[in-house]
């Protein structure tokens, strides 16, 4: 019965935010990847629809790319923009997870290697609009001159979150986005005290939005 009771609900649910997408024009399945979520593609394709609705100027970037799952649809939505891809593409770097480990945030054990550059040019709509940044992050920043219309941040520990926030919203135009992944995930205690350290000390405020995980949203 109660099995029962959950299937019709997921199965109204799914109705319902078809519908709302395609209200707003967009095409949008119920059924999306479950580590990403249909909220959180939802809430980027949205984001992507003000910045082009009110001609935001910059390029599109993501802190934490591994295999290119969400990168894949940051590339859809802005067909136009130039995407830079950060990652080590070897996993986490010792040096953050020492921070980690000595704050309590994490034990910065999970194994992010199993990647690389190609695997993840090859699920690109548009590759050409890529920029690959392999390294470690602030670091591979080396040369950067640019300005950005919208950011995902998805790098799980304390010190590349603040370090993305740091270089990244200074560099944000007027009416962008960063989407910081991870603000509510209770095993990356890191992400929300990066978030909330950054953000409260330069009186930034944010949104926090019901993705797997828990992303927070900052508007300029
Ligand atoms: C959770 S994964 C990213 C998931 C990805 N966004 C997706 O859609 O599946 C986190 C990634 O952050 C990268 N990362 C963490 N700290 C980094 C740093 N300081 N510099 C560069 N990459 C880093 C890791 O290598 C790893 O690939």
């Amino acid at each position: 019965m109660e099995r029962q009771l959950v299937q019709d609900y997921l199965e109204a649910h799914k109705f319902v935010l078809e519908e709302s997408m395609q209200a707003l024009g967009r095409e949008r399945l119920f059924y999306v990847p479950v580590h990403l979520g249909y909220v959180r593609i939802s809430t980027l394709e949205l984001i992507a629809e003000e910045i082009r609705k009110n001609n935001v100027e910059g390029s599109v970037a993501e802190l934490g790319v591994y295999r290119g799952d969400f990168a894949k649809y940051i590339n859809e939505a802005f067909p136009e923009k130039t995407l830079y891809l950060f990652d080590t593409f070897s996993g986490f770097s010792e040096k953050d997870v020492l921070v980690e480990k000595a704050h309590d945030y994490s034990p910065g054990t999970q194994d992010f290697s199993d990647t690389n550059v190609a695997l993840v040019l090859d699920k690109m709509s548009k590759p050409d609009n890529c920029i690959i940044k392999k390294g470690y992050f602030p670091d591979s920043l080396e040369g950067l001159e640019d300005d950005f219309a919208f950011v995902s941040l998805d790098a799980d520990l304390y010190q590349p979150i603040f370090e993305g926030l740091k270089y990244f919203y200074p560099r944000l135009s007027k009416g962008g986005f960063i989407l910081i992944h991870d603000y509510n995930n209770d095993e990356y205690k890191g992400v929300k005290k990066a978030v909330t350290d950054y953000c409260h000390n330069e009186g930034i405020p944010f949104v926090p939005i019901c993705d797997p995980w828990g992303s927070a949203v900052i508007a300029k």
